[in-house]
């Protein structure tokens, strides 16, 4: 069994299990082939983390970005998804059809991802292509999902949910800059927090304390961005239309009708942006 995953990836994982296990029906997003694959503990409830109330706004805005961007893809029909960070996203298990799924991550979880993959029997290679590249070591994600197979003459979505803020701003942009380039009419959907100061008041002290957990867990936030400089970098990185989803709007749209008072609100955004027909210097 290769190494240890990235703990963040493996907490989220846990959050989107949480979320059909103690909230209210129906779920926003249901998910618990994470929970099989990180296959942790039988107590794992019990973990700090995993406190059912304490995290509630942490689970909402998890399933939150998951679903709004299944949502984007399956609208998109796009037959090419590029996952960037990864991490244990199930989206090839838990959907069957025609799309073809690009897992990039940090190889070290990747590689223990896939063992887990193959002793569940859950890694079917026709569809979900493993990519293993550091986005801070240079490479870059998109020669090796070519190698892959991705086709880069159609569309594609892209998504990088939960990466920006363990991200430098230039290993950000650059990785943006590579879904630019895709084929018109592709889509990249990216997360990104806020500056904490930025956050309701009542959700400013579980962002601190989620900084200083972070930090000392070895994966300090590194870019937490405005709603402008997440626009503006995918502007400067060369999509053409770009839009945010705030964690207000994806309240409205997927939590409206609740009444258990679950909430992303104050959680990340999301930014939506295109690939366009006429892009500046395409001719
Ligand atoms: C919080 S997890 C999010 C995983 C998944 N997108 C989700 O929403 O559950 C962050 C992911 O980013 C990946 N990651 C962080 N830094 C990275 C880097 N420099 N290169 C590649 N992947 C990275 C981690 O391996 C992990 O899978």
């Amino acid at each position: 069994m290769s190494g240890e995953p990235d703990s963040t990836a493996v907490r989220t994982a846990l959050w989107r299990a949480l979320h059909t296990l103690v909230d209210d029906a129906p779920h926003v997003l249901e998910d618990r082939i994470g929970l099989e694959i990180a296959g942790v503990d039988q107590g794992w409830q019990t973990r700090p983390d995993m406190d059912p109330m304490r995290t509630r706004p942490n689970r909402a805005s998890i399933v939150a970005r998951a679903r709004a961007v299944e949502d984007t893809l399956i609208a998109s029909g796009a037959c090419q998804y590029v996952v960037l960070g990864a991490g244990l996203d199930t989206f090839p298990q838990r959907h069957k059809g025609p799309v073809r799924v690009f897992e990039v991550d940090e190889p070290a979880t990747q590689a223990w991802k896939r063992d887990r993959l193959v002793q569940l029997g859950l890694l079917d290679p026709e569809r979900l292509h493993l990519v293993p590249v550091d986005f801070e070591a240079g490479e870059s994600w998109l020669a090796k999902a070519v190698e892959a197979g991705l086709d880069t003459a159609e569309p594609a979505v892209v998504s990088m949910l939960g990466v920006t803020m363990y991200l430098t701003q230039e290993a950000i942009s650059t990785s943006l800059r590579q879904a630019a380039s895709l084929a018109a009419g592709s889509i990249m959907v990216f997360s990104y927090s806020r500056p904490i100061e930025m956050a309701p008041p009542e959700v400013r002290p579980i962002l601190e304390g989620a900084a200083k957990g972070a930090a000392a867990s070895g994966h300090p936030w590194l870019s937490l961005l405005t709603p402008d400089q997440a626009t503006n970098m995918a502007r400067d990185t060369g999509f053409t239309g770009v839009d945010v989803i705030t964690s207000t709007d994806l309240h409205e749209r997927y939590f409206a009708e609740r009444h258990d008072g679950l909430s992303p609100v104050g959680g990340e955004d999301l930014v939506i942006a295109t690939v366009g027909r006429h892009r500046v210097g395409s001719g």
